[in-house]
C-alpha cells in the first residue's frame, strides 16, 4: 500500500509538467525561478551550500562562453572535455503552449531566438513533452514558408515537406525539430500561432529538459513574433542565488517599466543578431580604474569581440588580459593571502578584508557598482570570499565578455529594443 502513492504520481509525471509551486499570474509578467530553486520542477532538495550550488554551475559556463562565441565566428564547434555535467540554463519559466494550454517549464534564454519544446515521440527527451495531437490550434509548417529559412541552424534538406531543422545549443548537443506553430501563453497573454521548434531528437546532454524560450533579438525570437503586443520591450529581476524560495519576474511590454533609469545603447553584431551587445568601455576596482587596453574591449562585429549580457551563464567571464588586469587590481586592495577554490581565483580571509572595494562596469552613458552580493560569495565552510568573475574560455574566439547571471541579480535589467537601450536599476525582487 505504501507503495501506491508514489507509482501513482510517477504514472501523472510522465504526460503532465508537475506545477511545484502554482502562482497566480498577472498581466504580462511571469515569475522566474531559479533552476535549482522551490518553485522549479528541475529543484533539489534544498542545498546545504549555495556556495558549492554556485561553484558546480559556474563550472559549467566554459562550455557555454565557448558555445556563445562560436556562434560569431561560425567555426566548427570546439571539442569538450567529457564528463560534462547537465546544463539546463538558470532560469525557468512558466508557459503553456496549445490549446488547452499545456504547462512547460522553458528556459528563458537572451542569447537565443527560437522557442522549443520536446514533443511527444521524441527520443531521449524528458518525461514532459508537448503533445500536438491534444491541441486544437497546432499546425505544422512546410519547408516553402519563409520563417523556415529563418531559423538558426541546418533547416530542410529536402525542397518539400515539413520545416525539418537540426540546432546545436550550450556547447556539445544538438536536436533535430520541426518548425511548428500553436498558441504560446505567457502569464495572461495568448499569442497565437507562435512558431517554435518541435523536437523529436536530441543529443547530448545540454538541452533544457522543458525547452526553451528565446528572448534574443533575431527573427524568430518573442519580441519579433509578438510585434505589438510587446513593442520589442521587456525588462526582468533575477533573484538572488541564496533565495531558494523566491522568484524574479521578467515584465513583458512597456505597461510598467522603470521611467527614470540610466540606460546605455544597446549594439548589434548583424552577424550575430540574437546577442544583446553592450559598450564596455571600462571597469573600476573601489575608485582606481583598470588600466585595460580600449581594444581588448572594442565592440567589433567582424570578429564578434566585445561584451553582451546573458542569462544562460553563471559569473561574469572576460577575455584572459581583462580579467588578469582586473583580478590583480582587486588583489591589491586586499590584506592576506590570495587562494583558489574551484572557478574562483581570488579568494580571501573575509575577516581580515572587512571593507573589500567596489567593482564598477562602466558602459556608454552608464555605470554600474556592482552590489557586494553580485561580486563576491561567501564559502559556507570557512571565512574565504571569492571574487565571482573569471577569465573567458581559452579558445580560436576568445574576444567575447560575457556579463552574467551573478552579476544582474536584484537588479532590474530592462530592454528598449525600439530605443536601442538597455537600462539597469537597482531592485529587489526577492
Ligand atoms: C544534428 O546534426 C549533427 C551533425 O550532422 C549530428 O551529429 C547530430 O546527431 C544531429 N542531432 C540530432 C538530434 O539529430
Ligand atoms: C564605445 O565607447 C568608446 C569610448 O567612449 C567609443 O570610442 C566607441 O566608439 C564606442 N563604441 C561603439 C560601438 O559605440
Ligand atoms: C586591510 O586592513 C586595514 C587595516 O586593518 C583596513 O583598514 C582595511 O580596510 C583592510 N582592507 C580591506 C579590503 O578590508
Amino acid at each position: 500500500m505504501a507503495l501506491a502513492i508514489p507509482l501513482f504520481f510517477l504514472l501523472i509525471s510522465t504526460c503532465k509538467a508537475i506545477d511545484p509551486c502554482p502562482s497566480e499570474s498577472d498581466g504580462s509578467e511571469l515569475s522566474i525561478h531559479h533552476i535549482y530553486g522551490k518553485c522549479s520542477p528541475f529543484s533539489l532538495p534544498k542545498p546545504a551550500s549555495w556556495f558549492d550550488t554556485v561553484l558546480g554551475m559556474a563550472a559549467k559556463d566554459p562550455s557555454r562562453v565557448i558555445y556563445l562565441s562560436n556562434l560569431i565566428g561560425r567555426k566548427t564547434s570546439v571539442p569538450i572535455a567529457p564528463g560534462q555535467v547537465i546544463q539546463t540554463g538558470n532560469y525557468v519559466l512558466r508557459a503553456k503552449l496549445g490549446t488547452p494550454g499545456q504547462l512547460m517549464f522553458m528556459v528563458m534564454d537572451t542569447s537565443s531566438d527560437n522557442a522549443w519544446v520536446p514533443c511527444t515521440g521524441c527520443s531521449r527527451c524528458s518525461a514532459t513533452m508537448f503533445s500536438p495531437t491534444s491541441s486544437s490550434t497546432y499546425q505544422s509548417l512546410d519547408c516553402n514558408i519563409a520563417q523556415c529559412t529563418q531559423v538558426n541552424g541546418q533547416a530542410c534538406t529536402a525542397a518539400a515537406g515539413p520545416c525539418v531543422f537540426n540546432q546545436s545549443y550550450g556547447g556539445d548537443s544538438s536536436f533535430s525539430a520541426i518548425l511548428v506553430l500553436d498558441s504560446l501563453r505567457l502569464a495572461l497573454d495568448v499569442i497565437p500561432n507562435y512558431a517554435f521548434g518541435c523536437i523529436n531528437a536530441i543529443a547530448g546532454r545540454n538541452i533544457p529538459p522543458q525547452g526553451l524560450l528565446g528572448l534574443g533579438r533575431g527573427p524568430m525570437s518573442l519580441f519579433s513574433q509578438t510585434g505589438p503586443l510587446y513593442k520589442g520591450t521587456f525588462s526582468y529581476c533575477l533573484p538572488s542565488f541564496k533565495s531558494y524560495y523566491f522568484s524574479g519576474n521578467l515584465r513583458l511590454g512597456p505597461a510598467g517599466q522603470p521611467v527614470n533609469i540610466r540606460t546605455t545603447p544597446l549594439l548589434q553584431n548583424p552577424h550575430r543578431p540574437s546577442l544583446y551587445y553592450l559598450n564596455l568601455t571600462g571597469i573600476n576596482v573601489g575608485r582606481n580604474p583598470v588600466v585595460i587596453p580600449p581594444e581588448l574591449l572594442a565592440f567589433n562585429p567582424t570578429t564578434g569581440a566585445g561584451t553582451i549580457i546573458d542569462s544562460g551563464t553563471v559569473i561574469s567571464r572576460f577575455v584572459l588580459p581583462v580579467y588578469v588586469a582586473v583580478r590583480d587590481e582587486y588583489r591589491s586592495h586586499l590584506n592576506g593571502t590570495v587562494s583558489s577554490l574551484g572557478a574562483f581565483d581570488t579568494c580571501f580571509d573575509s575577516t581580515l578584508n572587512p571593507v573589500p572595494p567596489t567593482v564598477t562596469l562602466r558602459f556608454t552613458g552608464m555605470d554600474l557598482i556592482l552590489p557586494v552580493e553580485n561580486t563576491l560569495i561567501h564559502s559556507s565552510a570557512t571565512s574565504l570570499e571569492c571574487l565571482t568573475m573569471a577569465a573567458a574560455p581559452n579558445n580560436v574566439n576568445s574576444v567575447l565578455n560575457v556579463i552574467a547571471n551573478l552579476q544582474q541579480q536584484n537588479l532590474r535589467i530592462f530592454f528598449d529594443l525600439p530605443n536601442s537601450r538597455l537600462g539597469i536599476a537597482r531592485e529587489l525582487c526577492n
